[in-house]
């Protein structure tokens, strides 16, 4: 355990450098397109798809990099990122109605760990599982525990991972953010209108450990990558060596638009409880290119403008972006809505028309609110000024660059005043529109009990002082403190 604690601040102390946020506020099709798991043919539930205008059926690498546009807005990103569209049904009409998708998404690419590769050419991967209605890692109505106890209480397995890899937050920007994968299923309909008068935000967060070499793809398109030991950040497991950019898909969905309405939300893959949203990336980037991006733009701020590498276009722009073909029959398909039954067969095999029915109702699971960070840094934009700027419902303005918060403002520890050493072991990124904040999570020591000895755990990672730990994080430019759990008060 000891041992294990003190790699997870180690790997911290040595990670989270830097970061850019991919904005993909265009849709370039909602379609019922999946060139990795339907290569060929149609996928039985509808995307919404983001990035190259090349995407289709087929697609890989090779033909996204021909397109003529991307939603996002670095031009050298032909990259392809879909995810399964959200729809409101009318429990009077029975009818889906496509709920809004807020200022498109947005891809981190998080640096973390030492010697990050560049997705190579040809690889793709897929998060999540869509066929998953059921939480096996622990209780879904209780925040997970500390991350520093998850090696000791056996939680590290992948299958465990890959379900706290999925994020539903609650938005509410008059109150302080949740933290960002805190909540691991979609709450029913009843806790959203209540509770979440700015939608809520689909996070979905995706292997970067990975096997290295020709390994672009697997059989099921997800064993040629793994979690690091903690999701995000952490040690990789046997067997994949290399570290990729450790990617984070954020979309948000308006779900208050439907405020008031009697009915249920459901993926468009049927799904209810949200167990089984999903992800899905094929690299589009020059891999040279991409590498030189990772090794170079290394800002702090994350701001694709910060990278002197990238050149970016606004958001006008990206937004034009549509794809440049689609097969017939799915053109046919308004993924809008309203329709009596969502489109696709349960096989996907050609099927185009409305069959299947939705996972039965099921009461969701309750998991309160808790803030994920203490009062914003002092110069940032307040919780959803982004999205409430130039439009009067705070939706129809889509994404704006919003000031990063200028300076961090962790406040030096009073010397001598913790009794026990504070350590940081984990981070943690929230987003309020389009800032960042990052979440250091602490605690002051952690005592566990290992072959029936306890054994106070006191680290110091790499001998280093506190102090140098918040020096560490500083110089990510864009540092909170909070305190949590058995974490101290703030510092
Ligand atoms: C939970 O879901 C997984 C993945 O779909 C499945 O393999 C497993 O059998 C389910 N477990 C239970 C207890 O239903
Ligand atoms: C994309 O580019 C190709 C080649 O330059 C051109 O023929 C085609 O019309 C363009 N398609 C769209 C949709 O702009």
């Amino acid at each position: 355990m000891l041992k294990s604690v003190i790699a997870v601040t180690a790997g911290l102390v040595a990670s989270a450098d830097a970061f850019w946020r991919m904005e993909c506020q265009g849709r370039v099709g909602l379609a019922r397109m999946d060139p990795i798991v339907y290569p060929g043919s149609d996928s039985p539930h509808m995307h919404a798809i983001h990035g190259s205008s090349a995407f289709s059926e087929t697609s890989g690498t090779s033909e996204l990099v021909t397109g003529n546009c991307t939603s996002c807005r670095v031009t050298q990103d032909k990259s392809a990122y879909w995810h399964p569209a959200l729809y409101f049904q009318d429990a009077s009409t029975q009818e889906y109605e496509l709920v809004p998708q807020v200022g498109g998404m947005l891809a981190y690419y998080l640096l973390y760990g030492n010697n990050i590769k560049a997705f190579p050419t040809n690889f793709r991967m897929v998060a999540g599982d869509t066929s998953r209605r059921n939480y096996t890692a622990g209780d879904p109505t209780q925040p997970d525990p500390p991350k520093s106890l998850w090696a000791s209480l056996g939680q590290t397995s992948q299958e465990i991972l890959a379900q706290r890899a999925l994020g539903f937050n609650c938005l509410n920007y008059d109150k302080a953010p949740e933290g960002t994968l805190y909540r691991h299923f979609m709450p029913d309909k009843a806790y959203l209108d209540a509770n979440c008068k700015d939608g809520i935000r689909f996070e979905i967060m995706f292997p970067s450990c990975w096997k290295g070499g020709d390994a672009t793809d697997s059989p099921n398109h997800r064993d040629h990558v793994a979690y690091p030991d903690l999701v995000m950040t952490g040690d990789c497991p046997a067997g994949y060596p290399a570290r990729l950019p450790s990617m984070l898909f954020e979309v948000i969905w308006n779900t208050n638009a439907f405020a008031g309405r009697n009915g249920q939300f459901v993926i468009a893959n049927r799904d209810t409880t949200g167990y089984g949203l999903h992800g899905d990336f094929i690299m589009g980037w020059d891999e040279d290119f991409l590498q030189q991006a990772v090794n170079t733009c290394t800002n702090p701020s994350g701001l694709i403008e910060d990278c002197p590498l990238f050149d970016v276009v606004d958001q006008g722009t990206a937004m034009q972006c549509q794809l440049e073909d689609m097969p017939a029959n799915l053109r046919k398909e308004d993924g809008n809505g309203p329709f009596k039954q969502l489109f696709g067969g349960m096989d996907g095999h050609g099927q185009s028309q409305p069959t299947s029915k939705p996972t039965k109702v099921s009461t969701a699971p309750t998991l309160p609110y808790q803030p994920g960070v203490t009062a914003p840094v002092k110069g940032s934009p307040l919780p959803g000024q982004v999205f409430k700027d130039g439009s009067s419902d705070g939706y129809s303005g889509g994404m704006q660059i919003a000031a990063v918060e200028s300076s961090p403002a962790v406040t030096p520890a009073p010397v001598g005043a913790a009794a026990t050493p504070v350590t940081f072991v984990s981070t943690q990124y929230i987003t309020v529109g389009n800032v960042v904040s990052e979440i250091l999570w602490k605690q002051a020591y952690t005592t566990v009990t290992v072959d029936a000895h306890p054994s106070t755990v006191t680290v110091t990672a790499t001998g280093a002082p506190p102090a140098k730990h918040r020096r560490s994080v500083h110089g990510h430019g864009h540092g909170h403190s909070h305190s949590h759990g058995q974490g101290q008060g703030q510092l």
